[in-house]
């Protein structure tokens, strides 16, 4: 069965997740920080794109020692395992997420992926090959879930959770909206690639909550699935 997949972004006043270079702004605060590593905390896995680890460099580890410490009480690892999707595997050996803090690694790559890269990065991660020029991300989530992978939180980037959306393997989503403008008509935002035209129908959320938090506000949407607007 596939994961349930949680989005989590925080993003400026103007809806961008980094500036038009793909620098990691900050956004939101330590009461933010707090939460996210929380809602870390309670994931199976973290995943996030090949553009978010060449920008950022994340560890996608968990953060607060009690947090650590109640996962390996309940018999779980310390962190959750963390997936690049990476279709060329171009995940640098030295990532921090390679390295930072014990756990399972898993990097879904396409069949484009050169032989050498796939060899060098099965020292650190299990390899998933999925999809001919780029990640087939239904089949991956097809494999994460036959891995006992069933909670799964996204962290980005724009170009990943677009994917994502378009595929409807989005089932909830939170979004820290900061108090700043970062501007920019090609900075980065929460659903980037192509974008979907007019014609079509568009992905819809519903409002769980909505929370003032320091100087921004948290949403959480909950995803409508196929047919659930006919009902309602
Ligand atoms: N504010 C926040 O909360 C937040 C969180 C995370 C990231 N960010 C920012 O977001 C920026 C990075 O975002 P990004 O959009 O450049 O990168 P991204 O979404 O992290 O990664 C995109 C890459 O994933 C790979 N990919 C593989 N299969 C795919 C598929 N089926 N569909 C789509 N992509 C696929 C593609 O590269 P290949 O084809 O080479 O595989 C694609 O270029 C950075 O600036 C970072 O700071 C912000």
């Amino acid at each position: 069965m596939r994961p349930h997949v949680v989005v989590n972004v925080a993003v400026s006043a103007d809806g961008k997740l980094s500036t038009f270079e793909r620098r990691q702004v900050k956004i939101s605060g330590q009461a933010d920080f707090r939460r996210v590593d929380r809602l870390k905390a309670d994931m199976d896995a973290i995943m996030v794109g090949i553009g978010t680890v060449l920008a950022d460099d994340p560890s996608l580890t968990v953060k607060d020692p009690a947090l650590i410490r109640a996962r390996e009480a309940s018999g779980r690892g310390p962190h959750p395992t963390r997936v690049i999707v990476d279709s060329n595997g171009r995940c640098p050996l030295d990532a921090a997420v390679l390295h930072r803090g014990p756990g399972r690694r898993v990097i879904g790559v396409s069949k484009a992926c050169p032989i050498e890269r796939r060899t060098a990065l099965e020292e650190f991660a299990t390899v998933i090959v999925a999809g001919d020029e780029q990640v087939d991300l239904p089949r991956l989530f097809d494999e994460l879930g036959s891995l006992g992978i069933e909670r799964l939180m996204v962290e980005g980037g724009g170009t990943l959770i677009g994917a994502l959306f378009e595929r409807g393997l989005v089932d909830e989503v939170y979004v820290y909206v900061g108090n700043i403008i970062i501007g920019g008509e090609t900075a980065p935002t929460l659903a980037d690639g192509p974008g979907r035209s007019a014609d079509l129908p568009f992905v819809r959320l519903k409002l769980v909550s909505m929370q003032p938090c320091e100087e921004g506000v948290l949403l959480h949407w909950r995803v409508e699935k196929e047919g659930e607007q006919a009902l309602t």
